[in-house]
């Protein structure tokens, strides 16, 4: 080791290149973000989320693409099912694709079968926690239907809204990979020691459990919930602000334009307002919120995020708010699969550098 140490070091590893990648562009000075080159925008618009998943897993845009809502085994029903009703559905998902690691033991290198089989197993799994710790049995996947339909089926028992279904595949679509987020780089440190896609994916789980990573759209419906109506929002927002607090689902630290994720799910939202009211509250508030804190904040531009339209679309199909970042750890599978893949292919264990700041060599106490 050099001494003293004058190796490079960055808190967070933020602005450390820590790896290449084919999968997605995140553009924060234009506002863009591109799945191997297709702007976000145009695979909500025109593609699904199998669409999506194949194209990340194979680098192919198919013509065609259908994934199914995969069979439970009766272990994982028997470990739902022995959970207490209060466990965190992030702790109950992670818990369950855990033992799906430990029934299927997939083998490095992983493959995009495997990925397959993960990403579809895991809406089965969350539905059949929602239902079983209010009570209710798990039901079967309707092979008939995509992720995002089976979800809402697995979940209610009944055949989704086709609005609703496609607001959420929609969704999932924007939420399938962004880069080197914290989860994502788990899962790619895990895979790289050779260990299984199970164990990738369990851990990138507890990444993305953290608050600052997975947990805003939660925060947007409370707040929304105590302005109780658009009437009430220009008071609130000026109060929060002026209480030094921020709007939940405004401003980003990397996107310097309109965060293009919000632009997509704005549309989506907006198509979903006939099936609910809280949509039609929340566009009103937008349009209060982006004017408030324009006026307050005239150093900087604040703009819609992500989270804020979130927030509208998983509400607008009926998810309660404490499935929100489980869900999106659903839709997130067919990134960090994608990036177990990408990793395997050109493997170097990740094992980074740290500079020792503890005591110089000395001897233990007489
Ligand atoms: N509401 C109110 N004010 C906000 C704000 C918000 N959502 N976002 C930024 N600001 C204000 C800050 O108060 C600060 O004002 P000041 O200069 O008068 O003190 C100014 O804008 C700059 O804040 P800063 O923390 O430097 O901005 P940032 O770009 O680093 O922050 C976030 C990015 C995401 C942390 C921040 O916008 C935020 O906390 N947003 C709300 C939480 C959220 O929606 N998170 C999900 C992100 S996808």
């Amino acid at each position: 080791m050099p001494d003293p140490d004058t190796r490079a070091y960055s808190p967070g590893l933020e602005g450390v290149v820590a790896g290449e990648t084919e999968l997605s562009l995140v553009d924060g000075e234009q506002g863009r973000l591109l799945y191997r080159g297709y702007p976000i925008g145009q695979l909500v618009e025109r593609g699904t989320f199998a669409q999506v998943a194949e194209l990340l897993w194979s680098g192919e845009w198919p013509t065609q693409a259908h994934l199914p809502a995969g069979p439970l085994p009766e272990e994982v029903i028997a470990l739902l099912r022995g959970l207490p009703a209060e466990t965190v559905p992030m702790d109950a998902l992670r818990s369950a694709v855990s033992l799906w690691g430990a029934l299927t033991r997939p083998q490095w290198p992983p493959t995009a079968e495997q990925a397959r089989a993960l990403t579809a197993f895991s809406p089965s799994a969350l539905a059949a926690f929602a239902r079983l710790r209010g009570g209710q049995e798990p039901i079967e996947p309707d092979e008939s239907l995509d992720l995002a339909a089976g979800f809402l089926y697995q979940l209610t028992g009944e055949r989704p809204d086709p609005a609703a279904a496609r607001a959420l595949d929609a969704y999932f679509v924007v939420g399938a990979e962004h880069g080197f987020n914290a989860s994502t780089f788990t899962a790619r440190v895990i895979i790289s020691t050779r260990s299984d896609l199970a164990s990738a994916v369990a851990g990138a789980i507890g990444a993305l459990k953290g608050p600052i990573h997975g947990g805003a759209p939660t925060e947007v419906v409370n707040q929304l919930h105590e302005m109780g109506s658009a009437d009430q929002a220009e008071r609130w927002i000026r109060e929060a602000v002026g209480r030094g607090e921020r709007i939940m689902g405004f401003g980003h630290r990397v996107y310097r334009a309109y965060d293009p994720r919000a632009v997509a799910l704005r549309s989506v939202a907006e198509r979903l307002t006939g099936v609910a009211d809280w949509l039609a509250m929340a566009v009103q508030v937008e349009d209060i919120a982006l004017r408030v804190l324009a006026e307050l904040k005239p150093h900087r531009v604040i703009k819609t995020n992500v989270e804020y339209y979130a927030a509208a679309v998983l509400q607008g199909v009926g998810l309660p708010p404490d499935l929100f970042p489980a869900t999106f750890a659903l839709a997130r599978h067919a990134g960090w699969t994608a990036n177990c893949l990408e990793q395997a292919a050109a493997n170097r264990l990740i094992r980074p550098a740290v500079r020792y700041v503890g005591p110089a060599e000395r001897s233990l106490p007489a």
